[in-house]
């Protein structure tokens, strides 16, 4: 299983998901432009000292060219068509994460092999982007026994 941020905005968010991946031994596709400097303090923060498997790729197109056709690209969003606690995650899938202000755009909700919600109480817009991608993976990792051993 893996983790793809696109185009993140905010250092502390990318820095509290690479600091997760890290603990679970989760590779991390970030697909840029980033709105911050890889060497921003602020991001470097919330990594600490964990090390995080990092691919980095210049550009969405980048992205899909490198990527291994058979695995799944399942996209997270607010107008997912699948509630996170009814969808199945296979081992080798990607979680595809969204900007903090706009989300992804249609070419990307076209490219992903399901849109998955993490239904939320009415009223309620959207969880920060560091914590949809927290709730997701665990949910990923906890149905494919891919969970670190104790
Ligand atoms: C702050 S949200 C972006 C809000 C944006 N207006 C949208 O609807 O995508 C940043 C990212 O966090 C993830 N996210 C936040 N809340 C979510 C939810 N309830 N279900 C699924 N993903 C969510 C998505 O990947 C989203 O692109």
């Amino acid at each position: 299983m893996r983790l793809a941020l696109f185009e993140p905005d905010i250092p502390q968010n990318t820095g509290a998901l690479l600091r997760f991946a890290a603990c679970f031994g989760v590779a991390v596709d970030l697909i840029e432009p980033c709105g911050f400097l890889l060497d921003d303090r602020r991001l470097k923060r919330a990594v600490l000292d964990y090390t995080a498997v990092i691919c980095r790729h210049v550009s969405w197109a980048a992205f899909l060219a490198c990527r291994a056709s058979q695995s799944r690209l399942i996209l997270m969003t607010t107008t997912g068509a699948i509630p996170l606690h009814r969808f199945a995650f296979a081992a080798d899938d990607t979680i595809l994460l969204g900007r903090e202000g706009a989300g992804v755009p249609d070419e990307v909700h076209r490219a992903a092999a399901s849109r998955v919600v993490i239904p939320l109480r009415p009223g309620a817009r959207s969880l920060n982007v560091a914590l949809a991608g927290a709730i997701a993976l665990a949910e990923g990792l906890r149905q494919t026994g891919l969970f670190p051993d104790p």
